[in-house]
């Protein structure tokens, strides 16, 4: 295992970003309150203010509003595009590492699992922009590491704006309802934060080669198996019903079905351990 080195993580104060700063302790960490990333000549300046080359950056920043997407293509490829592909250049001149995480909506879900090296093919705006996002940080020929996750949860971002992950609405839902209702048709793997961040730091430090890697936890889930699993672990007497995503009309197409096969990176485990490993944290 090699050192890391010095490591600067953008969107440190989101839902993954505060994770990788639990991991990566002395790291430098910016959010949205230290620089506007979108404003070039801001960021270019706090870049040169920081007194040192990071050995690695670790881009969390994105627009993550599937349905705005749609409404705001623009916004999106902005931050998740062209953004990432600034930095990937910055990175390159530096000789730092850059990790950048994109999504498995870049699949189209025809072909249900996906690996690595299968070809993308995305349906909405938000995973078009994602894709765009990793051309140009592969583009940069730099040691670069786009790493797709899905469905993250976790502890909230300490960011006012971070969104709570669905094991917090459903568990909201929880004390509300005696039944809800949740989409059975739409199949994701699901992804803890911090396996992620934890499977974020083994990449770095085994020097791994530039390139795409996966990086869920083990498995599926449907909306309906996941909200199942949260009320069976964490003891909710609440009915979940499965329903068609025609039940909840949204703006932006969602794959049926895209998992993404890890044969990059040791295994995470099962997404129910996982779940179980989270939900007892809190207990
Ligand atoms: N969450 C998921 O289910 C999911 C699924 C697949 C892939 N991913 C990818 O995983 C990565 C991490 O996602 P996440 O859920 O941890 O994201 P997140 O919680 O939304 O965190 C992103 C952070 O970046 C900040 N940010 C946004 N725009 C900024 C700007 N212009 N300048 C500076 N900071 C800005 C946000 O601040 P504000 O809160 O103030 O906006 C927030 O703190 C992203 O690349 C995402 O696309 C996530």
């Amino acid at each position: 295992m090699a050192e890391i080195g010095k490591v600067l993580i953008l969107g440190a104060k989101g839902t993954l970003g505060g994770q990788l700063m639990r991991l990566f302790p002395g790291a430098t960490g910016w959010d949205r309150e230290d620089v506007d990333v979108l404003d070039a000549a801001a960021f270019q300046a706090r870049l040169d203010g920081l007194g040192f080359v990071p050995a690695a950056v670790v881009n969390c920043v994105a627009f993550n509003d599937v349905d705005g997407a749609e409404d705001h293509p623009e916004r999106a490829f902005a931050l998740n595009a062209e953004f990432p592909g600034r930095l990937a250049r910055w990175t390159k001149e530096k000789g730092a590492a850059l990790v950048h995480y994109s999504t498995n909506y870049v699949f189209d879900g025809a072909l249900g699992e996906y690996r690595e090296s299968d070809a993308p093919a995305p349906l909405s705006a938000y995973g078009n922009s994602k894709w765009r996002g990793e051309q140009l940080v592969a583009d940069s020929g730099g040691r670069w590491y786009v790493v797709r996750t899905a469905v993250i949860f976790g502890p909230k971002g300490e960011s006012e704006l971070s969104k709570k992950s669905f094991v917090d609405i459903m568990l909201d839902l929880a004390a509300k309802r005696d039944t809800i209702e949740a989409v059975a048709d739409e199949i994701n793997s699901v992804t803890y934060a911090a396996d992620l961040a934890a499977a974020t730091r083994g990449l770095l430090e085994a020097a791994s080669p530039a390139g795409v890697y996966h990086a869920t936890n083990r498995g599926g889930a449907s909306w309906y198996d996941f909200a199942r699993e949260i009320y069976r672990i964490a003891g909710k007497k609440t009915a979940v019903l499965p329903v068609p995503s025609t039940r909840f009309p949204r703006k932006a197409k969602r794959p049926p079905r895209a998992i993404l096969i890890n044969t990059q990176l040791p295994p995470l485990r099962p997404w129910q351990e996982a779940l179980a490993d989270f939900l007892g944290s809190r207990a």
